[in-house]
Order: structure tokens, then sequence, then C-alpha cells
């Protein structure tokens, strides 16, 4: 990575301005899954550790550019406190008079959790005053959200121009594994892509495809190729907008993609469904494709057996329900038993692997759903453009 990182910066007896993204799923008050703030304990504790304070800073939710209990940070702060077995301080805003007296009293080893920045309408305008006031609190930006790299927002952005900027650890892995995908990747390099539309994937398939060796597409975009290749899809998900431009690249790369050959069908999008298994040119009237089927998954583990590299965004079936979720659950045991290096986009292929147990078995699962997707397709995330170059 051309960017500098924590470990390029004198830290010591620094007040250091982090944002990281504890945009974590809550229910009734409590956090739901602790990954994210997990991600982030190695360069908090490595900040702290070379002598340093922290002011953490997040969004979590989309408030509405006011307070809102609802979308406090308060429960993140908490669950951080018993993860690193230290205090961890509650700012009541992110900027502020209040918090800048908070800062200044802040020593060496000390953590102080900012509330919400989306509670400030300038945080998603970038508005330079906001970016100013944050950067005031500290002496060093650090930026280790990279799940919220993608968005050009006051703290995420803007207060780069303000301080010293440098990465940290979580967004130096995730550019390294992700990075992978997109530039110098290890060969057979095999990337698999999932999700409902190709129009939310293009700009992806366009560039998995420009680099890797095979491209399985699963989920609902494999919907719209195979009626691209004339089959009748009955009442599956087609995205019939979408059918000319996936006949366009099935035309230049009709090898290097490995659609579906048999489905899990059902009679409704329902979890009570009835279902059968059926070749996909043999789906009947009245039935809709929800998963790949056995000979796809035989297919499946052909073209990943050897593999150096595999890259994996987005389920092949309807994961959420049961009797959907086996081509996807089988395939996350493909990855984990390959011995390739295993990179998963974030979002539902990250909930995908960790439902089916495989997590730690992947060697890099990202932290980010939105910025991962616009990373793999190779665009620049200005929370990384704004930091400091090596
Ligand atoms: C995410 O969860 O993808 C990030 O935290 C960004 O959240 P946002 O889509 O609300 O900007």
């Amino acid at each position: 990575m051309n960017k500098k990182t924590v470990r390029d910066i004198d830290l010591k007896g620094k007040r250091v301005f982090m944002r990281v993204d504890f945009n974590v799923p809550m229910a009734e008050g409590q956090v739901t899954d602790d990954k994210r703030i997990k991600a982030a304990l190695p360069t908090i504790n490595y900040v702290l550790e070379q002598g340093a304070s922290v002011l953490l800073a997040s969004h979590l939710g989309r408030p509405k550019g006011g307070f809102d209990p609802e979308f406090s940070l308060k429960a993140a702060a908490e669950v951080l406190a018993g993860l690193l077995g230290r205090p961890v301080k509650m700012a009541p805003d992110c900027v502020g008079a209040e918090v800048e007296k908070m800062a200044q009293a802040l020593q060496p080893g000390e953590v102080l959790m900012l509330e919400n920045t989306r509670f400030h309408a300038g945080e998603e305008k970038n508005d330079p005053l906001l970016a100013q006031q944050m950067a005031a609190l500290a002496d060093i930006y650090v930026n280790d959200a990279f799940g919220s790299a993608h968005r050009a927002h006051a703290s995420t952005e803007g207060i780069a121009r303000y301080l010293p900027a440098v990465s940290g650890f979580l967004m130096e892995q995730e550019l390294e594994y992700l990075g992978r995908a997109v530039a110098n990747p290890e060969h057979p390099y095999i990337a698999i892509l999932g999700g409902a539309k190709i129009s939310d994937k293009i700009l992806v398939v366009e560039t998995l495809l420009s680099k890797c060796d095979k491209l399985i597409i699963g989920g609902g975009m494999a919907n719209t190729f195979l009626a691209a290749k004339g089959l009748n899809m009955q009442d599956s998900l087609v995205e019939s907008a979408s059918v000319e431009l996936a006949q366009s690249i099935l035309k230049k790369v009709e090898t290097k993609l490995v659609l579906p050959v048999d489905a899990v069908i059902a009679d409704k999008f329902d979890a009570d469904a009835n279902t059968q298994t059926v070749a996909v040119d043999k789906i009947p009237a009245g039935w809709r494709m929800l998963d790949v089927g056995p000979r796809t998954l035989d297919l499946y583990r052909q073209i990943l057996t050897g593999a150096k590299l595999i890259v994996w965004n987005g389920p092949v079936g309807v994961f959420e329900m049961p009797k959907f979720a086996e081509g996807t659950f089988a395939l996350a045991k493909m990855l984990a038993e390959s011995g390739a290096i295993t990179v998963i986009g974030g979002g539902d292929s990250a909930s995908a692997v960790k439902k089916a147990g495989f997590a730690k078995k992947m060697t890099h699962v990202s932290t980010g759903g939105g910025a991962s997707l616009e990373f793999l397709e190779g665009k620049q995330l200005p929370g990384v453009a704004a930091l400091n170059d090596k």
C-alpha cells in the first residue's frame, strides 16, 4: 500500500482521532454482532501501547442529522470496553465545547468514544467546518474504517486535510487482500459473484473478468444470464433491462463464465414453498429458481480444485431460507477446504460464510459491504485517497 500507516508516525504522547466503523447490527439497544468492533482492536491497542490517547469516531445507522438515542454508540462503547479490558469514556457528541474539554483531559492510554458522527448533518455533506472541529480535537488522524471508506464524509475524508492522516491495520489488511482480486492475482484465480442484480454489479463483473481465469455467476444474476442464452426462466427473478448487456458479455467471454446447470426451484418466494431440483432449461411454468442444484455444485468443485486464489462476493441462492441455503453453504465449505487464498466480500457473503460456520477458515472476510464492492469495481475509495502517501 502506498499510504502511510500507524507504523510510519510517532504516536508517543499524541492524541489520536481514529475513525472506526462501528456501524454494527443492533437489536433492542444491544450489539448483536461485534465483528467490526473486534476488527478495530489491533489498531486501537497498538496506538495505546505507543503511548497515545484515542478518540474513537464512527457513524451508526442512518439518523436524520440530529441526536437520536436509538443510534447512540453507547452500547458499542460498552462492548469495546469489555474487549479492550480497559474503561472507555463516552462523549455526549463528536464535537463541541464539552467534547473539547474531555479530549484535552485525556491521558496517554485512555480511550474516549465520541457520539455518532451522523448526529451532525455536516458529516454526510463533508462539511469543512465540521471536519475542522473534529480535527481540532487531536494531533493525528487514523482511518481504520474500511467499511466506510467509500463515503466522502467529514470524518472519513474531510478531516484528513487538517491533520497528519494515516491508515490503521484493518484498513491496510482489507486493501491488501481485496487488492489481490484486482491487481496481480495468483493463478488459477476463480472469482464468484452472486446477488440479485447484474445492474448493481456490472462494473465488478467487468473488473473481475479482466483478471480471473473463471467467473462463477450465481444468485439472481445468473437467471438474467440464462435468460440471455434464450432459456425460459419462468417466474425466476430476471432483470429484463439487463438481458442485452448479459448477451454482450456472453458473446465476449462465454468460456470464462460458469453458469448454473441445475436449480432448486420453488412454487413461490417463501421459506415454506414446495421445491424440486431440475435442469435450468426445464423449469416448469409458475416456478422460480432460488438456489443452485447438486450438479452445479459438482461443477463448482471441479473448477475450484487447484485454485490459488478465490474471491467471492454475493451468495448463490436465497441462503436466508433453509430450503435454499444448501448451494451457498456447500460453496462456503468448498472454499474453506480449498487450500487457496480465500477472500470474501463483506455484506451478504460475509453473513453467509458466518452462518455456514466457515468464517474462521477463510483467509480474509471483509468488514465492508458497499466498500468492498466499490473497491472490487476498481474505484478509488475517498477515505483511502485522502490519507498521506508514503
Ligand atoms: C456499511 O455498513 O456498509 C458502512 O458502515 C456504511 O454505511 P452507510 O451505507 O450507511 O454509509
